[in-house]
């Protein structure tokens, strides 16, 4: 089931994202977070950094794991995934680094990083909440469209719509990476609360087959109708293809 929350702009979508998982660390101090990179969780990860400077929030119990990483980059390069979440929000905050985990881009033996990073995961109980974007195909973590829906983390060839759209926080298209390495579709599906978050007209047709379409992998998102709570926060353009659905 999801629940959609309408949000004005993307101020106010990222607020709303923020409050909500400030309540998750308010009540559950040592909770499990699923966190997501993009352009879509920035704002959100700023409202958390201010709270968190004001004295409102406390991460030192706080454990993460995030959805993705580009394979060949190591932690270190600007447009890797580890580099994002420190650079918006763990070096910020006073999480324990050590606990904040990130699939490891440089793997060589990479089925069995896979397969740790899911037994880690497991391990840890699975996320309270799992934070979302969604990509403008429909994509989760970096679940392209497919003709299955996937399980545990593994490596996955990047759609060129992926590409393109993931290309303009590069020098140049070539520099993309065509690979990566993303938590399966049963990994986020085993989180207990999954938040997604999107605005933007560009993602009005995702947002849509996510919420009223049929549940196909041919939309990775759309799975997340099955979960028992999904939470959508979006603004007016993302919203805009669902009428009077939403
Ligand atoms: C990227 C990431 C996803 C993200 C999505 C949307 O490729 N792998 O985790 O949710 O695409 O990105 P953005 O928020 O920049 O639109």
């Amino acid at each position: 089931m999801i629940t959609i929350v309408r949000a004005h702009d993307y101020n106010d979508m990222s607020r709303k994202v923020a409050n909500i998982i400030s309540a998750q660390i308010i009540l559950k101090p040592n909770c499990v977070l699923g966190l997501a990179t993009g352009s879509t969780p920035i704002g959100a990860y700023q409202q958390l950094v201010e709270w968190y400077k004001k004295g409102d929030l406390d991460f030192s119990q706080v454990s993460s794991y995030n959805l993705d990483e580009y394979r060949g980059l190591t932690g270190d390069h600007p447009q890797s995934y580890r580099y994002f979440m420190d650079t918006n929000l763990f070096d910020h905050v006073n999480i324990d680094k050590s606990k904040t985990f990130v699939p490891d881009g440089m793997a060589e033996d990479y089925e069995a990083a896979c397969a740790a990073y899911d037994a880690a995961v497991a391990a840890a109980g699975y996320p309270d909440l799992q934070l979302l974007g969604i990509g403008n195909n429909g994509h989760i973590g970096f679940n392209e469209p497919d003709d299955h829906f996937s399980r545990g983390t593994h490596l996955v060839d990047l759609t060129e719509s992926t590409i393109e759209a993931n290309s303009r926080l590069f020098d140049s298209i070539d520099e993309v990476p065509r690979q990566a390495f993303s938590m399966g579709v049963q990994t986020i599906m085993n989180a207990k609360m999954i938040l997604v978050a999107a605005n933007g007209e560009k993602k009005a047709q995702a947002v849509h087959d996510m919420c009223f379409g049929p549940i196909t992998p041919s939309c990775p998102a759309s799975i997340l109708q099955l979960h028992t709570n999904t939470v959508l926060v979006a603004d007016e353009e993302a919203l805009s293809k669902c009428g009077e659905l939403a």
